[in-house]
C-alpha cells in the first residue's frame, strides 16, 4: 500500500481525493454518449436513481471497508473476514477489483490520449474556422491512425504511472484543489453558452423529459453500470483511499457531497454537448466521438474559442489523470501486498495495461472487425462489459461483505454516522441496493 496516501490531511482533502477519482471521462465523455445511445432522459432518470439507491450506499460500504481495514484491498478484506469469522476467500474480491480496473484503464488511457491530441490541436488553432463536417471528418481520420492513438495512449499512461510510482497524496491533493473548481466554472460557462444556442430547448427536453417506452432492460443495465462507473465504485479502488480517511469524518456526508458534484458535472457537460448536437442537427447516438466532435464545434463559434477549448481539454486531461491514478493504485497496491516493491509493481502494471490498450487503439482501424464476443470489437467490449457487469458485480459483493458479514460495531465506527444512521444505511444496502443490483444484472444478462 502506498505509504504516502496516509497524508489525506483533512476532511476536505479526502472529499477532493474521492471527487478526483469520480470526476473524469465518465462524466464528460461517457455520460453524454451512453445517454445518447440509450434514450436520453430515460437513461438520466434511471442513472440518477441508481446513484442514490446503489451508488452512494455501496460507495460507503467500499470506503468503510478500507477505513476499518486500514490497508490495501486484499489485506483489508482478508483481515476483516478473519475477524468476522468468515471465509478468507473474501480477499479475492480485491483481485477481482484489480482485474476490473485493469480492463477499464486499458481503454481509459487510450481515450484520455484523445484529449492530449485535441489539446495540442486546439492550441495550434486547428479548429479555427473549421465547419462541423470538417471537424467530424478530422476526428474519423484521427481514429483511423493507430500510430497516433498509440503515441497518445503511451504518453498518458506514462504520466499516470510516474505519479503512481512516486506515491500520490500530496501532489494529487493540490491538483484536485485547483482542478475541481476550475473545471466546474468552465463547464458552467459552457452550459451558459449552450443556453444561447438554438439547440438548447431541444437538449433540455431530450435530457429531462423521459419517454417511458425508451426504458428497456438493456437501458436499465447501462444506467446501473454507469452509476457505478462514474462514482468509481465496485472495483475496490476507493477502498484504498478509505484506508487513509481522517478519524472523525462522517462517511455519508462525504459520499453525498461527491455524488452531487459528480452528477452536476455530468449534467453540465450533457447540456452543453446536446445543445450543440441539436443545434447542428447531429445524431445524439453518434457514439464515443460525441464529445470530441461537438465541443470543438461549440467553441469554434465562441469569441476566443481556441483559447477556451484548449483550457477545456487541459482540464479534462487533468480530471482523467486523477481518475486514472485511482484506477492504477489498487493494482499496484495489490501487487505490493503480494510482496513486490512499489517500483517493480508499477512497471509490471504499466506494461500490461499498455499492451492491453493497444488492442483498443487498433479497434478503430486494423482490428475494427475483430469481434470476439457479442459482435463487438475489443474497444467496445472493454468499454462496456467491465463498467456494466464487473463493477456492479464487485459492488454487490462489497455491499454483501459490509452489510451482512462485518460486525455491527466495526461498521458503525467506520461509517461515522451514529446508530440510527448505521441502521438506515444497513437497511438500504440489505433490502434495496443488493437485491436491486442483483435483479438488474440478471435481467440485463438474460
Ligand atoms: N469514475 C471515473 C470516471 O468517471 C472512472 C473510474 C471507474 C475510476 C472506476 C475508478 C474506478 O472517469
Amino acid at each position: 500500500m502506498s505509504e504516502t496516501l496516509e497524508r489525506w490531511g483533512s476532511k476536505r482533502a479526502f472529499i477532493l481525493a474521492i471527487s478526483g477519482a469520480a470526476v473524469g471521462l465518465g462524466n464528460i465523455w461517457r455520460f453524454p454518449y451512453v445517454a445518447g445511445e440509450n434514450g436520453g432522459a430515460a437513461f438520466l432518470l434511471i442513472y440518477v436513481a441508481f446513484v442514490l439507491l446503489l451508488g452512494i450506499p455501496v460507495m460507503m460500504a467500499e470506503i468503510l471497508i478500507g477505513r476499518a481495514g486500514r490497508r490495501g484491498p486484499l489485506q483489508a478484506l482478508g483481515t476483516l473476514a478473519a475477524e468476522a469469522g468468515a471465509s478468507k476467500h473474501w480477499r479475492w474480491l480485491g483481485l477481482f477489483g484489480a482485474f476490473t480496473v485493469f480492463c477499464i484503464l486499458s481503454f481509459y488511457s487510450v481515450v484520455s490520449g484523445w484529449s492530449i491530441e485535441f489539446l495540442v490541436a486546439s492550441i495550434n488553432g486547428q479548429f479555427n474556422g473549421a465547419t462541423a463536417a470538417e471537424i467530424g471528418a478530422g476526428f474519423d481520420a484521427f481514429l483511423a491512425s493507430p500510430g497516433l492513438l498509440i503515441f497518445n495512449h503511451s504518453l498518458f499512461l506514462f504520466m499516470t504511472m510516474t505519479v503512481v510510482a512516486a506515491g500520490v497524496a500530496k501532489g494529487l491533493e493540490r491538483l484536485n484543489n485547483l482542478l475541481m473548481p476550475l473545471l466546474y466554472v468552465l463547464l458552467l460557462l459552457l452550459a451558459g453558452y449552450a443556453a444561447t444556442t438554438e439547440g438548447f430547448s431541444t437538449a433540455l427536453m431530450w435530457l429531462f423529459l423521459p419517454s417511458f417506452e425508451a426504458i428497456t432492460p438493456t437501458v436499465v443495465l447501462h444506467a446501473m453500470g454507469h452509476a457505478f462507473f462514474t462514482l468509481a465504485v465496485g472495483a475496490c479502488a476507493l477502498m484504498a483511499y478509505g484506508a487513509y480517511m481522517p478519524e472523525e469524518q462522517s462517511l455519508p456526508k462525504a459520499a453525498f457531497a461527491v455524488a452531487v458534484l459528480d452528477i452536476s458535472v455530468a449534467l453540465l457537460a450533457g447540456i452543453a454537448i446536446f445543445s450543440v448536437v441539436f443545434a447542428q442537427g447531429m445524431d445524439p447516438a453518434e457514439g464515443p466521438g460525441l464529445m470530441f466532435v461537438t465541443l470543438p464545434i461549440a467553441f469554434s463559434e465562441l469569441p476566443g474559442g481556441a483559447f477556451w477549448l484548449s483550457v477545456f481539454f487541459l482540464l479534462l486531461l487533468l480530471a482523467t489523470w486523477t481518475s486514472a491514478i485511482n484506477l492504477a493504485e489498487p493494482m499496484v497496491a495489490t501487487l505490493q501486498g503480494l510482496g513486490l516493491r512499489r517500483s517493480m509493481a508499477t512497471a509490471i502494471i504499466a506494461l500490461s495495461v499498455w499492451l492491453m490498450g493497444l488492442l483498443s487503439a487498433f479497434s478503430f482501424s486494423t482490428l475494427a472487425e475483430f469481434q470476439p464476443l457479442f459482435g463487438r470489437n475489443i474497444f467496445e467490449l472493454v468499454s462496456s462489459i467491465p463498467p456494466d457487469i464487473f463493477l456492479p458485480l464487485g459492488g454487490l459483493m462489497i455491499a454483501t461483505f459490509a452489510a451482512w458479514i462485518m460486525p455491527q460495531k466495526r461498521v458503525m465506527k467506520a461509517l461515522g454516522a451514529g446508530e440510527s444512521g448505521y441502521l438506515l444505511w444497513r437497511n438500504i444496502v440489505r433490502w434495496v441496493s443488493i437485491p436491486l443490483t442483483f435483479i438488474v444484472l440478471l435481467g440485463g444478462l438474460l
